[in-house]
């Protein structure tokens, strides 16, 4: 992994879902790199192949065609195994809804994606208690999510997605549920975050106020990456 390859880089990217009749074209020749640092809003009305195209560059879907690579590590010639191991060490993915196992804790949740990669848990413990405390959720740690505001279980989602400080995080419309006042605290915590660590970030999202607020937009229209004028 060389430090000054891209996060992401995908290059001539296609998806085709087989359909009786005419099969459905959703990507059709994906270009795009997110570089280290740099946080970039993924747009393109409902349908267009957002999430299609970020489960693809979290290594959760393989393309029909194109590559895809990680950190500088091209993920196509990868077994699964190797693709899971590439994604746990690589990449945090924040969905819409925050997907949090709901019998552990704000910190557990943190906690278990590290331990999975091979931290021990007091060492997990330790970075999960920093990390909660950096997207202001210090005092709600022992907290299960449905003891949660939205806000706060998105909040945890991200403390989770940069639990084992990934050089690529990829967010799915992460402030979709919000109301625009909570979407905006969380979205200043990303942008901070972000900044901080250096990684880089494609984010989906239908929030126009915040995409412009990102340092550029790539926009989805028939199945191509374009760069959207703001
Ligand atoms: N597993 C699948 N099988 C068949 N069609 C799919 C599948 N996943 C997505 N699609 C279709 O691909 C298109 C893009 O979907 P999606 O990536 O979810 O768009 P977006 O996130 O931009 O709303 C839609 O027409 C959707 O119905
Ligand atoms: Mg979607």
């Amino acid at each position: 992994m060389s430090s000054d390859a891209a996060a992401l880089r995908l290059a001539g990217v296609t998806r085709v879902f087989p359909q009786s009749g005419q099969a459905l074209e959703v990507l059709r020749g994906v270009d795009c790199a997110v570089v280290p640092g740099e946080l970039v809003a993924l747009v393109g009305p409902s349908g267009a192949g957002k999430s299609t195209l970020l489960h693809i560059a979290g290594l959760l879907e393989r393309p029909s065609a194109g590559a895809v690579e990680i950190a500088g590590i091209e993920a196509g010639s990868l077994d699964d195994a190797g693709r899971t191991a590439l994604r746990r060490k690589t990449i945090g993915f924040v969905y819409q809804s925050h997907r949090l196992l709901p019998e552990f804790s704000a910190l557990e949740n943190v906690v278990v994606p590290q331990m999975i990669a091979g931290v021990s848990r007091r060492a997990g413990a330790e970075r999960a208690r920093a990390l909660l405390d950096r997207v202001g959720l210090a005092g709600r740690a022992d907290h299960r999510p449905g003891k949660l505001s939205g806000g706060e279980q998105q909040r945890v989602a991200i403390a989770r997605a940069l639990a084992n400080a990934p050089a690529l995080l990829l967010a799915d419309e992460p402030t979709g549920n919000l109301d625009p006042k909570t979407a905006e605290g969380v979205f200043a915590v990303l942008r901070e975050l972000i900044a901080e660590t250096k990684l880089g970030a494609l984010i989906a999202t239908h929030n126009l106020d915040l995409a412009r607020r990102m340092d550029r937009i790539v926009e989805l229209r028939d199945g191509i990456l374009i760069q959207a004028q703001t």
